[in-house]
């Protein structure tokens, strides 16, 4: 992608006086954004996706400080390896319901992506019921205040390079970034009413707001913190499995290996579960890959210099813009298809990716919070999917396999995913949808 474009290793960009580092390799990314974090946690100042859309309160884009580590601390006990453990009974309903409506309808296959993921994440941070489907209410509302937190964060905003602008009232920004906290303020009232009329489901936001000597995060803040995760975690996850769904139907003897794995270990009489994931370290292996080839955020969230620095002779300024360029750091050959050892087992993957094989979840301190709950998403959604259903190119009028393009992408401006394409998918063997439907109704919400 765009590789013409890549120059070097460390490139520096001067726009209008708006200094940007650019790490093209996975060296000199990890050299800096990795080994230096102390110098490089900070975030550059966003005016319009921050200071104005979030009201200064978003955590993703908060430069490095007191505010920021309160926010990290609350996020990362909610979000740890063990603490994620809790939300493995919503995870495995959603992908229940994931599978089923793509077998039954699997032209709008993104679209069920798209529900899953808002789904899960909103049940995790508010108890919030299922979603019936992508098109609720709150998740249009949402959905639209994010797209241009989005939109405002590429910095096509001309306030960015002209910062006197802050001073003329912007009517186009301010309307989302009410109706937005008005969005997260109400999700957050329902989990509160809740708790006082004493009920006690376990939620992000409750934790929240049952420790608050804790936390020491006001009501405002605690509400922006929740509804930054959503925006960070809904997206990427489904995003993720949309390239997943590519690779299956592209490289067939991949699905058909972890499927084999599958039947060896979880069979064909019950779907499976997290205690299968110690015994599927091919499945595993496969979402660390696809997370490899095709990181859902390419550049990353950049990070920002405290202080002034050098690397190989370049100056980085403080303040200065310094971005991974994910994408091409993830295709080095250090880290290129090193997820299983010779017996198939799953290898701990190089020390300089935090042993992901992958650098898609960024660097150092600021590295993804929500890991641990996008991994297990994304293995218990793919193991459901690929125990249920085959999936496959679709054939021509000669018969012939059409193999979709996969360099054709769209650009939503922050993520890509694959461009349109056709599959088939249906049901793997015929007791798959009883199965199915008898999984569905074990659920109580
Ligand atoms: C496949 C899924 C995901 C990918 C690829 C991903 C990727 C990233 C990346 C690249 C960053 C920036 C790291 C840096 O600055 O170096 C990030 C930050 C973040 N992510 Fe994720 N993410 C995913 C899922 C999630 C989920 C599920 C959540 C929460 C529920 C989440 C919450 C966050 C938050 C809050 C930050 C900001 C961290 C900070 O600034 O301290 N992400 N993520």
């Amino acid at each position: 992608m765009n590789r013409q474009l890549i120059v070097g290793e460390v490139m520096h960009l001067d726009t209008l006086g708006k200094q940007t580092i650019v790490f093209n390799s996975l060296k000199s990314a990890v050299n800096v954004l990795e080994r230096r974090t102390g110098n490089y946690s900070g975030r550059p100042r966003f005016i319009m996706a921050q200071e104005i859309l979030n009201q200064g309160l978003g955590m993703v884009l908060m430069d490095y400080g007191k505010p920021w580590r309160l926010r990290r601390h609350a996020a990362h006990e909610a979000l740890s390896k063990t603490t994620v453990q809790n939300y493995h009974p919503t995870q495995e309903k959603e992908a229940t319901i994931l599978v089923t409506a793509l077998l039954k309808d699997p032209e709008n296959r993104h679209r069920h992506f798209q529900r899953a993921g808002a789904s899960a994440i909103l049940s995790i941070l508010y108890d919030y019921p299922t979603l019936e489907s992508a098109n609720d209410k709150v998740v249009e509302d949402i959905d639209r205040s994010i797209h241009w937190s989005n939109q405002a964060a590429s910095w096509t905003f001309l306030i960015e390079f002209f910062p006197w602008m802050i001073h003329i009232p912007q009517r186009e920004a301010f309307e989302p970034s009410a109706q937005r906290a008005d969005i997260y303020l109400r999700l957050f009232d329902r989990v509160r009413a809740d708790l006082a009329s004493g009920g006690d489901r376990p939620s992000f936001s409750a934790s929240l707001m049952q420790n608050p000597d804790r936390y020491h995060l006001s009501e405002r803040e605690m509400a922006s913190l929740s509804g930054q995760m959503y925006a960070a975690g809904s997206e990427t996850t489904s995003t993720t499995l949309m390239w997943w769904t590519l690779a299956m139907v592209a490289f067939p003897q991949v699905r058909r290996r972890a499927q084999a794995e599958l039947d060896a270990v979880v069979g064909r009489s019950r779907l499976p579960t997290f205690t299968d994931a110690p015994h599927l370290p091919y499945v595993r292996a496969v979402v660390r890959e696809v997370l490899r080839w095709r990181p859902p955020v390419p550049f990353g969230v950049p990070h920002a210099a405290t202080e002034d620095d050098w690397y190989e002779g370049m100056f980085i300024p403080k303040g200065a813009a310094c971005l991974a360029n994910i994408w091409q750091c993830n295709h080095d050959h250090a880290i290129f298809e090193r997820h299983l050892d010779e017996e198939g087992g799953l290898l701990p993957d190089p020390i300089e990716t935090n042993q992901e094989g992958h650098v898609s979840f960024g660097f150092g301190r600021r590295i993804c919070v929500g890991k641990y709950l996008a991994n297990d998403a994304l293995f218990i959604g793919t193991a459901r999917i690929l125990w249920a259903t085959t999936i496959e190119c679709v054939l021509d009028e000669n018969g012939k396999e059409v193999v979709p393009d996969l360099d054709a992408f769209t650009d939503s401006g922050v993520f890509i995913r694959p461009a349109p394409y056709d599959c088939r998918i249906t049901p793997r063997f015929p007791e798959v949808v009883s199965i199915l439907s008898e999984e569905r109704e074990r659920f109580v919400d």
